[in-house]
């Protein structure tokens, strides 16, 4: 699982807009630090043996950087994202290169944060609601990319995608979560599920600790969430923990910054 990406750069990230609580126009990313960031989170993917594909960031597009927002893939065809009014000028640049690598691309009807609001876990998807992704998006994934939707609903504008909140770690069936990022009946449904579940604390998933990307085999994650690590390395898994300072000031971490491609499509194993 997650084994090909697609990401931008950090060259033209800057905090232009305030379109999440992490994000303060008075608090600038360092160029060079944001570059340096993103670039050890490219090394980590190709570490771990993921193929990255590239697509350059444009300077009219200060959160491009961000690119899990831009659609979700599963097999060949990809839902794209309908983002807030301010990332609206990223999304042609994302259509072109799906449709140019050979995806069948679907607009969205209504507001979807793409990926951000979408996690593939085998058969199901996790399905965010209520702060940038519309309800209705839901029956629209379920038709077109033949997910079965599990409707997750965040408490508030920290949660803004559901990123923040869950975590698939995969092997096979792990999955880390924020109970108290859920409202109520999103707990009862996600524990209904019979699913690995590891809790994290609000103040872990603040600090983006559920951002990550993991393959099953290797997670990327941000530094700072030692709680996180230690479950996740309890199962046998290999962490990788990274710096991800200059990206939080955006509202991002780890996995904002990686689209994935390869979802594998309905029936096949994942
Ligand atoms: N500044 C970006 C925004 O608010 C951050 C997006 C992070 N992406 C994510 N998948 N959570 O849209």
């Amino acid at each position: 699982m997650n084994t090909r990406l697609l990401v931008c750069d950090a060259t033209h990230f800057r905090i232009d807009y305030e379109i999440n609580p992490y994000m303060d126009t008075c608090v600038q990313p360092d160029p060079a630090a944001a570059a340096a960031e993103h670039a050890a989170i490219v090394a980590a993917h190709l570490a771990a043996g993921r193929q990255v594909e590239y697509l350059p960031s444009v300077p009219e597009c200060p959160d491009m950087v961000f690119t899990a927002n831009a659609a979700l893939v599963r097999g060949h065809r990809a839902v794209l994202g309908f983002p807030p009014p301010e990332r609206k000028a990223e999304m042609p640049y994302f259509q072109e290169w799906l449709a140019g690598n050979g995806y069948e691309v679907i607009e969205a009807p209504y507001p979807f944060s793409g990926q951000g609001d979408a996690l593939a876990c085998g058969e199901l998807l996790f399905a965010g609601y209520g702060q940038r992704t519309d309800r209705r998006m839901h029956a629209v994934l379920a038709r077109e990319l033949d997910y079965e939707i599990v409707p997750l609903h965040t408490v508030g504008p920290q949660w803004y995608d559901l990123d923040l909140a869950v975590a698939v770690i995969g092997n096979p069936h792990t999955v880390a979560y924020c109970p108290e990022a859920l409202d109520e009946p999103s707990r009862r449904r996600m524990r209904g599920l019979g699913l690995d579940l590891i809790e994290v604390s609000a103040a872990d998933a603040a600090g983006l600790a559920l951002n990550l990307v993991s393959d099953g085999t290797t997670v990327t994650m941000t530094r700072g969430a030692p709680d996180l690590a230690a479950e996740l390395r309890a199962r046998g898994l290999d962490v990788v923990e990274l710096d991800t300072t200059e990206l939080a000031k955006g509202g991002g971490g780890v996995r904002c910054t990686a689209l994935t491609l390869d979802n594998p499509p309905a029936g096949r194993p994942a």
